[in-house]
């Protein structure tokens, strides 16, 4: 195995993890922290809240690189307006990551395949390889965080991200309705299960404000809150909005104050980690 000195949870780890661990760390790179976006559920956000953590922890001075672990459903290149490129740079060393608007390092399937519709029909082991090789074989350099956009569930694919990446923490995305909120607590389950700590939930399309009087109107009429353990809070609750449907077109610039204040205790949770 390669060397633990470039392994984000080099000093953290105990003997029994270091026996059993097969992450193999590329010597050029220097990640400080991985941070996942998971939810257990497809259609809740996910993309959204990763390319906005990013774009967020980008504009308060940190070196960030954003990886898209959704192989068979890859929407971050279009979310950071890099849908027509393609890999064009790779050595013995490893495949340089594609950089967007602000200096922010991407990684997606979408990189390797000939145009940005063409499906990936792989299984499984293969897939859960290609995440592998991402953070492997991809030189990300130095960076204070890597966000990973987790695929969806708590299946094979988001299971191999878990064991194979160091993880340093997980963002939970939900929306406040009774079936997404069981499914999402089966992947806080998972988290913790896998030894990895949930730092917060960020409940998404949680209302809507009215554009002519200001009123919050509550979408679902169900709150998070009523599932989540004690050790899990919601950080933060998001408005459906459609400066979040145009983010891959106005970017963090499109983003109301409104909107950036709330999504500050995630930065703050992030930032806060040791
Ligand atoms: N707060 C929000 N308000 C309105 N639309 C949103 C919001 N968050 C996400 N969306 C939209 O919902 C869809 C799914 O979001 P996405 O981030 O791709 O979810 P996931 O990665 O969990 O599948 C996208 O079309 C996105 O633009
Ligand atoms: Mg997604």
């Amino acid at each position: 195995m390669s060397s633990c000195d470039t392994c984000p949870s080099n000093g953290s780890c105990s003997t029994e993890q270091k026996k059993t661990c097969t992450i193999e760390n590329n010597p050029l790179n220097h990640v400080k922290k991985i941070i996942g976006v998971m939810s257990g559920k497809g259609g809740v956000g996910k993309s959204t809240v990763s390319a906005l953590l990013a774009y967020e922890l980008l504009r308060n001075g940190y070196k960030v690189g954003l990886l898209d672990a959704d192989i068979t459903g890859p929407s971050i290149p279009r979310l950071v307006k890099l849908q027509n490129k393609r890999i064009t740079s790779s050595s013995e060393k490893g495949m340089t990551p594609i950089t967007a608007a602000g200096g922010l390092k991407v990684m997606s399937t979408n990189f390797l395949v000939e145009n940005e519709d063409s499906p990936v029909l792989w299984r499984g082991p293969i897939i859960g390889n290609l995440v592998k090789q991402f953070w492997t074989d991809v030189i990300w350099g130095e960076l204070d965080y890597l966000i990973v956009d987790m695929p969806p569930g708590t299946a094979d694919v988001a299971i191999t991200v878990m064991q194979s990446l160091p993880m340093s923490g997980i963002i939970m995305v939900t929306v406040p309705q009774d079936m997404v909120s069981m499914i999402v607590s089966k992947a806080v389950h998972m988290a913790e299960k896998m030894n990895v700590p949930v730092l917060g939930v960020v409940e998404n399309m949680s209302y809507i404000k009215c554009p002519h009087c200001n009123e919050t109107i509550d979408m679902f009429e169900y709150s998070g809150e009523n599932f989540m353990s004690e050790n899990v809070k919601i950080l933060c609750k998001l408005p459906m909005s459609q400066e979040l449907i145009h983010f891959g077109k106005t970017g963090i610039t499109g983003v109301s104050d409104d909107i950036l204040s709330e999504f500050s205790s995630v930065i703050n949770v992030v930032t806060d980690l040791k």
